[in-house]
């Protein structure tokens, strides 16, 4: 059989996708750029380790995210990896709880590392990243970050996101 020609298949709609991709359980981080007043952050799972050598990382940020062209003109991010019982910093970055922009970020700890990006002090672990790089893509960008230093806390366990639902599996 002659495979279809790219423009003669059907493809799949954005609903049967996230049918689909609801099933990949995926580590819940917090983006999060700027200083002072003009920070931003947002919820993130599109988050993945690029390469080790130079140390680098991917997040996939939509464009109508605050933290989109901050990242961009600031040239430097943060990416906190949240630890189980963080699901409350999750929904507020994720825009949940009515909290936007800078606000975002009041009553939690945050330090900075090397970049000057804000650290989430007590995150299961961080990345502080200066970004080389982007790629646009129809609704998000790529943002390639080179890891500059990080932090991370041994005896806290990951939240994670799965079909929809937040799920804090505990330490083993
Ligand atoms: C579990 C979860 C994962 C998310 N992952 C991403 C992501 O990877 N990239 C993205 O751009 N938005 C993601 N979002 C949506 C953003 O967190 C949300 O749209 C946020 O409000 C954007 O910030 P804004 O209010 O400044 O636009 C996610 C939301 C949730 C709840």
């Amino acid at each position: 059989m002659v495979p279809k020609t790219t423009a003669a298949r059907h493809g799949m709609d954005a609903h049967s996708y996230r049918a689909l991709m609801r099933h990949q359980a995926g580590a819940v981080t917090v983006i999060a750029c700027g200083t002072a007043d003009t920070r931003a952050g947002l919820t993130a799972t599109a988050v993945a380790s690029l390469s080790d050598n130079p140390p680098t990382i991917l997040a996939c940020i939509q464009r109508k995210a605050g933290a989109h062209d901050l990242i961009s003109s600031v040239k430097s991010f943060s990416v906190n990896v949240l630890a189980g019982d963080q699901q409350d910093i999750a929904e507020r970055f994720a825009g949940r709880s009515g909290t936007m922009g800078s606000d975002r970020f009041d009553g939690l700890e945050w330090i900075t590392l090397q970049s000057g990006a804000p650290v989430l002090s007590r995150a299961l672990a961080s990345l502080d990243c200066e970004l080389i790089d982007r790629h646009e893509f129809t609704t998000h960008s790529i943002f390639i970050g080179r890891v500059l230093d990080g932090k991370f806390r041994s005896e806290a366990a990951p939240l994670l996101y799965f079909r929809g639902d937040y799920w804090d599996i505990g330490t083993r």
